[in-house]
């Protein structure tokens, strides 16, 4: 089932989310297929749990086309419970994002370049890579939703952050 995506500017997107405590439900289940329903269908490349409006620590993402990212690298379609991020370098790289929760606009973001994350799938089974360049940067954006982060809230220049025709950005999809 498609579910409404809040915006910026609702509180519930600044929360902390809460742990899974219980795998493998029929409730988690449908959540997910929830959230990758609403995914598919807003065009996105990865969604988090509270933009849904529903407050614990699950990610998807995952994108296969690469017109739509020519530069970057397929990335494997995952749910991430309760996932963990450590940066394996503290070199940086900046790069454009956009976000279903804040539609039309883009800015520019730096982000941890290599860094591993953990954390389980819908079932419980441990999950644990290594990723560089787009691939931690659709984690590190996601994985932020479950602290209330935003990503504007990470732009250093706030002159790289704006609506995305007008940045010359329109090609490219929110996520
Ligand atoms: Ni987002």
């Amino acid at each position: 089932m498609i579910r409404r995506v809040l915006r910026m500017g609702d509180p519930h997107l600044l929360r902390v989310a809460q742990p899974v405590i219980t795998f493998g439900t029929a409730e988690l289940k449908s959540l997910i297929q929830d959230m990758m329903d609403t995914m598919a269908e807003e065009n996105g490349v990865g969604l988090a749990a509270p933009q849904i409006d529903v407050d614990l620590r699950i990610v998807i993402f995952g994108f296969e086309s690469s017109e739509r990212y020519p530069t970057a690298d397929a990335v494997p379609f995952t749910t991430l419970v309760n996932p963990e991020l450590t940066p394996l370098s503290s070199e940086e790289e900046e790069g454009w994002e956009g976000c279903l929760s804040v539609p039309g606009l883009r800015g520019w973001v730096p982000r941890f370049q290599h860094l591993k994350y953990a954390g389980f799938d819908i079932d419980g089974n441990r999950i644990e890579r290594e990723v560089e360049g787009f691939h931690a940067r659709v984690v590190q954006h996601e994985c932020d939703h479950l602290d209330g982060i935003l990503y504007p809230m990470r732009v250093r220049d706030l002159r790289l952050f704006g609506f995305s025709e007008e940045l010359g950005l329109a090609h490219l999809p929110d996520d």
